[in-house]
C-alpha cells in the first residue's frame, strides 16, 4: 500500500499543505516543533480516524480557526482510494471515496498504517493496557468487525461497572450483562488468540534474524481464561460465563468488574525469561522492533499488501546497526521517517527517498536522494 498525497487545511500548524509522497522513503526533517510529527499524525488519522497523540479532536484544529480538513489518496491492490476527514468544534465527518461513513469501523482497514514511535520502544516494558491496545489496533486493521465487538463489550462492561458502583445490585440485570459479555468476549478472545499465534510465529523468525540467532523470542496470550488451542468462540464464551459467575460475589464486593477479556495481556519472553521483568533495555528494544516488523508482515499476509510504516522520532533512538536492520528488512514498504537529526548517510542511501524540509508549518524544500 502507498499513500500518494496528503492535503491539509487548518491542521495543527498547517494552514494549507499539499504534498506528494515518495513510494519508498519519505524523510521529514526539521528542527523541533516545526511540524514533522503533525504530518505523520495526519497520515495516521486517515487510517484510524483519530490521532495517536490525543483523544481530543479539537486540539488538532489550527489555533484560532474553526474547521480542519485532512484528505489523502492511497493506492492498494492496484486501486486508488480516498479518505477525507473534517473536524469542526462540535462535529466530525469522515468520507471514504466521497461517501460519508456512519461508524468508525467502516474506516478501519482501508488504509493500513503501522506506527513506530518512542512509546512503542517501551511496548515490552509498559503496562498491559498498552499491549492490549497494540493488539486491538492491529486486529482492527485486519478483521473488519473486530472494532465494533470491542465497542460493544466495553459499553456493557461500563454499564455493569456503573451498577457495581451503585447501591442496587440487580442480579437479573447482572445475568443479562454477563451473558452479553461472554458472547462478545468469546469472539474477541478467539480473534486475539489467532492474532497472537500468528504474530508469535512470525516474530520468532524475525527476532532470530535480528539477533544473529542469539535470542529466541516467545510471545504468548495471557488471559484469565484457560485458553486451549482448539477452543472455539462458544467454548471461550462458556469459560468467560463461568468465570464471571464464579467471581460475581467478589466483583460485587470490590464494586468493579475485574474479570474478563479487558484484563488480557501478552507475555514476551527472550530465551525463556519474561522480557518485561528480566530483559535488558537493548533486548526490550530489539523485541519491540521484532514485534513491529512482524505486524507489518502479518498485515501483508492477511491483506496482500504491506502497510505504510511511520517511524516518528525512533531513528535517533536507535544505533546505526539497528537503523540498518529496520530499514534493510523492509523492502517494498513505504516509510515516513521524522527526525530532527541527521540520519546515518549509509542507512538513507539504501533506498529511493525524498527529503522534505519542514519549517514552521510548511515544506520549505524537497530533495530527492538515494537510489
Ligand atoms: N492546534 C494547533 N494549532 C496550531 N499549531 C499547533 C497546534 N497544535 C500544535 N501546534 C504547533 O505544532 C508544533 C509542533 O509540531 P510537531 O509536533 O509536528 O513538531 P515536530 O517537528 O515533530 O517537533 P519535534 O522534533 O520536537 O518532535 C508546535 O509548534 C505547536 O505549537
Ligand atoms: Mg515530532
Amino acid at each position: 500500500m502507498r499513500i500518494k498525497n496528503l492535503q491539509l487545511v487548518n491542521f495543527r500548524n498547517y494552514e494549507k499543505l499539499y504534498i506528494e509522497f515518495n513510494d519508498n522513503v519519505n524523510l521529514l526533517v526539521g528542527e523541533n516543533g516545526q511540524g514533522k510529527t503533525n504530518i505523520v499524525e495526519a497520515v495516521y488519522m486517515l487510517s484510524f480516524g483519530k490521532s495517536f497523540r490525543t483523544n481530543r479532536d479539537r486540539e488538532i484544529i489550527k489555533f484560532n480557526t474553526d474547521n480542519l480538513y485532512a484528505g489523502g489518496v492511497y493506492e492498494k491492490n492496484g486501486r486508488n482510494g480516498m479518505i477525507e476527514i473534517m473536524i469542526g468544534k462540535s462535529r466530525k465527518g469522515i468520507k471514504v471515496n466521497k461517501i460519508p461513513i456512519i461508524k468508525l469501523g467502516e474506516l478501519l482497514g482501508n488504509m493500513n498504517v503501522v506506527i513506530f514511535s518512542p512509546e512503542d520502544l517501551k511496548l515490552v516494558k509498559d503496562g498491559p493496557k498498552e499491549r492490549r491496545s497494540f493488539i486491538d489496533r492491529e486486529i482492527s486493521q485486519i478483521i473488519p468487525g473486530y472494532y465494533s465487538l470491542l465497542v460493544d463489550y466495553n459499553k456493557i462492561l461500563a454499564s455493569r461497572n456503573r451498577m457495581l458502583k451503585g447501591y442496587n445490585i440487580d442480579k437479573n440485570l447482572l445475568d443479562v450483562y454477563d451473558e452479553s459479555l461472554s458472547v462478545y468476549g468469546g469472539k474477541i478472545s478467539l480473534y486475539r488468540r489467532e492474532f497472537i499465534n500468528k504474530i508469535a510465529a512470525i516474530s520468532k523468525d524475525i527476532h532470530k534474524k535480528l539477533t544473529g540467532e542469539k535470542e529466541e523470542l516467545t510471545i504468548a496470550y495471557k488471559s484469565q481464561l484457560d485458553i486451549c488451542e482448539n477452543d472455539d468462540e462458544h467454548t471461550l464464551a462458556e469459560k468467560l460465563r463461568n468465570l464471571l459467575l464464579e467471581k460475581r460475589e467478589s466483583d460485587i464486593e470490590m464494586r468493579s468488574g475485574r474479570y474478563g477479556i479487558h484484563r488480557d495481556d501478552i507475555t514476551i519472553s527472550v530465551n525463556g525469561l519474561d522480557a518485561r521483568l528480566y530483559g535488558s533495555q537493548g533486548q526490550q528494544r530489539t523485541a519491540s522492533i521484532s514485534l513491529k516488523l512482524s505486524e507489518i508482515e502479518l498485515i501483508k499476509s492477511e491483506t496482500g499488501e504491506y502497510p505504510v510504516l511511520i517511524l516518528d522520532d525512533v531513528f535517533s533512538e536507535l544505533d546505526e546497526n539497528r537503523q540498518k536492520l529496520l530499514v534493510g528488512n523492509l523492502d517494498g514498504v513505504q516509510m515516513f521517517i521524522t527526525t530532527a537529526e541527521h540520519l546515518h548517510r549509509n542507512v538513507l542511501d539504501m533506498k529511493n527517498s525524498t527529503i522534505f524540509h519542514i519549517k514552521n508549518g510548511a515544506v520549505v524544500k524537497t530533495e530527492n536522494g538515494g537510489n
